[in-house]
């Protein structure tokens, strides 16, 4: 959505993956104390996103207001203060008549809605799909994107960065670039690693329509959440920064464990999610037991060595089956911070269970245009 927003991936934290409905203000406040205390705002964690459940009752004319008991200072002086941290704000609600978890939705008052979160000062809107009516979903998300850019309405005059969350039911890469910054390309996300590869496989065959402005969304993280292993945390930021995901943080960050914490801010990861080209990596190589994801950067390459299977394996980066490029590449982990030397034609690795190797590969001469995505994922060997 050409708004001016997004022109690289959303970064944050939401409250979705670890409290659901369990939130409040004070949370929330902690919460934005925690993204500066622990450095993460300054590294580009910058909206601060409540999920549903804030909502109370909409008054006689209409408008939507918090929840006097778990928001008794209402959204505005929460943003208030998120602002006041240098934090960006974000919403929640549904293209139904109620959010998933039956509180009110926005079907009918996107006008007032979308003029209320402009009034309270909000950055960034997550729109969801339950009840929906069985309008089709490009009808009911291109309204809201009216009324936030102020076209059939008062204009709000304040640009809204507009994340679609209809699950990816209506094939909207095929769509939503026009009208929101992302959209969601799955189900939700769940609590362990069999979800994270469910996830991942869907993923291949839409790389292409990721760029500045609207980004395909796997979901939120689940670092930090579950009993993921430390290597399986790292793939799934790795692939998701890759992949040009938003990176919303979804853990508990005002107690954060230091060796989570240690993969949330690892910059060299974050500089590959947020390079400027905003082009998605795209599968190189899938057997059922690894993964070569592959591709350019504003000044190089990258690669990632997956590793899915149930002991560590050797995975091989082949420049010219995996990057078409030919020549000699200088290699950088960006896991060990550590450059590796100078290559000619392939560069392997030893890669634990379920973890990943990435690598920024500069230098090289590209022989042609980037490979198209394969058509079978995991099977394909
Ligand atoms: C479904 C969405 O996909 C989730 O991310 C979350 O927003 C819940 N709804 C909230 O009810």
């Amino acid at each position: 959505l050409d708004n001016g927003l997004g022109r690289t991936p959303p970064m944050g934290w939401n409250s979705w993956n670890r409290f659901n409905c369990t939130i409040d203000e004070n949370l929330i406040k902690q919460t934005a104390d925690a993204l500066v205390d622990y450095g993460l705002r300054d590294i580009g964690y910058k909206y601060l996103n409540i999920d549903d459940c804030w909502m109370g009752e909409r008054d006689e004319q209409g408008y939507i207001h918090a929840s006097n008991i778990t928001f008794p200072g209402g959204i505005k002086a929460l943003a208030d203060y998120t602002h006041s941290k240098g934090l960006l704000f974000g919403i929640y609600s549904d293209a139904g008549y109620r959010t998933c978890a039956g509180r009110i939705g926005s079907l009918g008052f996107e006008d007032v809605d979308a003029i209320t979160y402009a009034s309270w000062g909000i950055d960034y809107l997550k729109y969801d799909n339950c009840y929906n009516e069985s309008i089709p979903e490009r009808q009911r998300y291109e309204i809201m994107r009216d009324m936030l850019n102020g076209i059939n309405c008062i204009s709000t005059k304040r640009p809204i960065f507009y994340s679609i969350c209809e699950w990816g039911v209506s094939q909207p890469f095929l769509w939503a670039n026009e009208v929101g910054n992302s959209w969601r390309t799955t189900g939700d996300i769940h609590l362990g690693w069999e979800s994270i590869l469910d996830i991942l496989q869907q993923q291949h065959k839409i790389t292409q329509y990721a760029g500045p402005g609207g980004w395909n969304d796997p979901d939120m993280l689940q670092v930090g959440n579950g009993n993921l292993t430390i290597d399986e945390q790292k793939s799934h930021f790795s692939l998701w920064a890759a992949l040009k995901a938003p990176l919303l943080l979804g853990f508990d960050i005002r107690y954060p464990p230091t060796d989570v914490l240690g993969i949330v801010n690892n910059t060299e990861i974050i500089a590959i999610n947020q390079d400027p080209l905003g082009k998605s990596v795209n599968i190189a190589q899938s057997t059922k037991r690894m993964d070569v994801w592959t591709g350019e950067l504003s000044d190089g390459y990258v690669a990632l060595l997956f590793n899915k299977a149930e002991t560590s394996i050797t995975i091989n980066l082949n420049f010219t089956a995996h990057l078409n490029v030919q020549g000699e590449l200088s290699i950088r982990d960006l896991w060990e911070h550590e450059d590796k030397g100078a290559y000619n034609d392939s560069y392997s690795r030893e890669v634990p269970k379920h973890g990943i190797v990435v690598l920024k590969l500069t230098g090289g001469t590209k022989i042609k245009e980037y490979p198209d995505f394969i058509d079978q994922y995991s099977d394909a060997a």
